[in-house]
């Protein structure tokens, strides 16, 4: 049985006393989630505090990024031991915004995906396609190459400890949402895709999560779909009330 989750992505969000203060907020709140693994992935500067907090409730921590490298003259990075050091044990990884904004490549997440799997960091490894190409009827093929070369190399053992996140770009912080339709069938696509490469177990029991604008009044109809396992969540993670509530939405 594949698990259900809820992810959220705090993104560069929140002082470290306002996001102590949420981290409580949500642990307050978790009582009446039940069979829905919850994931907040606090910028670095609260990672270790989100382990302490965290310790003996529902919720796991992750990091929004690792570095490719293990260790040395990074000047600014954040290692995966390090992470994992600190309390996470997930981390996402090739979100669009390390895409468009730090010129993040396939071939790098790559190193990313091999360095936090050889860490016990379960990665979340984004992938999605933008306007132009959901206009163009390229999505399926974008989201298919992406696949093919973040994941170059990875095993099926690999794809035990492996999250996909699907992100349509054009959904993220938009206020735009796919439809439940577009979502499923992407993600019934991605599931296909694994399959292919690692066999139906695998493909069977890798939760698939959906992001872009994922919020209370639309994840229902969105988790609804056999292929989508849970959400990956922006915006509305920073709401205790609006967190716990899409984790309840299945
Ligand atoms: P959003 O972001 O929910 O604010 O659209 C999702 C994401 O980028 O992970």
């Amino acid at each position: 049985m594949r698990k259900q989750i809820v992810a959220g992505n705090w993104k560069m969000n929140t002082t470290f006393s306002d996001g102590a203060e949420l981290i409580k907020q949500i642990i307050l709140k978790t009582d009446s989630v039940k069979n829905t693994q919850l994931i907040i992935a606090p910028p670095f500067i609260l990672t270790s505090e989100a382990g302490k907090l965290t310790s003996n409730t529902k919720i796991e921590v992750s990091g929004q990024n690792c570095s490719n490298q293990a260790k040395g003259a990074f000047t600014g990075e954040v290692s995966a031991e390090m992470l994992k050091s600190a309390g996470a044990n997930h981390v996402i990884l090739g979100h669009s915004e390390r895409r468009a904004y730090y010129l993040e490549t396939n071939g790098l997440i790559n190193e990313k995906i091999k360095i936090s799997l050889e860490n016990n960091l379960t990665p979340i490894v984004c992938c999605g396609e933008v306007l132009d190409e959901r206009e163009n009827n390229e999505h399926f093929e974008v989201v298919s190459k992406q696949i093919k070369g973040m994941f170059y190399g990875i095993n099926a053992e690999d794809f035990k400890n492996i999250i996909i996140a699907y992100e349509p770009v054009w959904a993220i912080g938009t206020g735009k949402t796919a439809t439940p339709i577009q979502a499923q069938e992407m993600h019934k696509f991605i599931r296909e895709t694994i399959m292919n490469s690692y066999g139906s177990e695998i493909a069977e029991n890798l939760s698939i999560l959906y992001g872009g604008s994922c919020k209370p009044s639309n994840a229902k109809e969105l988790f609804a779909n056999p292929d989508v396992d849970g959400g990956l969540i922006g915006g509305a993670s920073l709401s205790a009330d609006d967190f716990i509530a899409i984790a309840n939405s299945f």
